[in-house]
């Protein structure tokens, strides 16, 4: 990504980014050729390490924290006028760990995408990994999609599938469903801010180019 003042195209689109935690898909992010400029990132926690990831690649920071408000509206107006600052086109959840009103996700409507550890609509909310393990399927992945009021379940932009392998633990799980992470999420932005991607009348994300080779996973594979 371009971060040089002076080759900032402002006919480019502009993103901000909101985290919780570590930020491994926030620095896949900033390392992936994206065309866009990333404005900032907001984190809702003052120790998130992520926030040190984005002063390395000299992003402004940004900390709304949670605590200090009583309630969920309260915190979500304030995260909205620091959003607002920046004027994004688009809002992208790294690992942003809090439930948005729908207040909140109604002003930003179509232009809020969150990335989610499983195949939606299967396994929405907590520990997706474990639950997967539990129910013993035999393939999990991770899904970009729009964020509407239905937590977990907007349109999907796009999806990556793993195998589940027999000695898999929700760890070893999670660090293969994580690298998928890292590479479908800056695809979803990049179709986003190119303008590659459209939603239909039923609400549903389709692609403006046609081609689509269509591919298999077999898992475990067969013999
Ligand atoms: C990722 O698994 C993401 O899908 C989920 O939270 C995790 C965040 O990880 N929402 P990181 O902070 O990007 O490393």
């Amino acid at each position: 990504m371009n971060l040089k003042p002076e080759s900032v195209d402002i006919t480019m689109k502009s993103i901000v980014i909101l985290i919780s935690g570590l930020g491994s898909n926030l620095r896949a992010l900033l390392e992936a050729d994206m065309p866009c400029r990333v404005a900032a990132v907001i984190s809702n926690r003052v120790d998130a390490p992520g926030l040190e990831i984005a002063k390395q690649h000299g992003i402004t920071t940004r900390v709304v924290a949670h605590h200090s408000h009583p309630d969920r509206e309260s915190f979500d107006s304030e995260l909205a006028l620091c959003i607002d600052d920046y004027r994004p086109d688009l809002i992208v959840l790294a690992g942003f760990m809090r439930i948005l009103t729908p207040q909140f996700v109604a002003r930003y409507q179509n232009k809020l995408i969150n990335i989610h550890p499983s195949l939606l609509p299967a396994y929405s909310g907590l520990n997706t990994h474990a639950r997967a393990l539990r129910d013993g399927v035999k393939i999990h992945g991770c899904t970009v999609h729009f964020v509407t009021s239905d937590v977990d379940h907007g349109p999907i932009i796009i999806q990556a599938a793993v195998s589940v392998l027999m000695d898999d633990t929700p760890v070893t799980l999670a660090a293969r469903v994580l690298h998928q992470e890292h590479r479908i999420f800056p695809q979803a932005i990049r179709w986003f801010c190119n303008d590659d991607i459209y939603l239909s009348a039923e609400g549903k994300v389709l692609m403006k180019r046609l081609e689509q080779p269509g591919c298999a996973l077999v898992s475990p594979e067969m013999g």
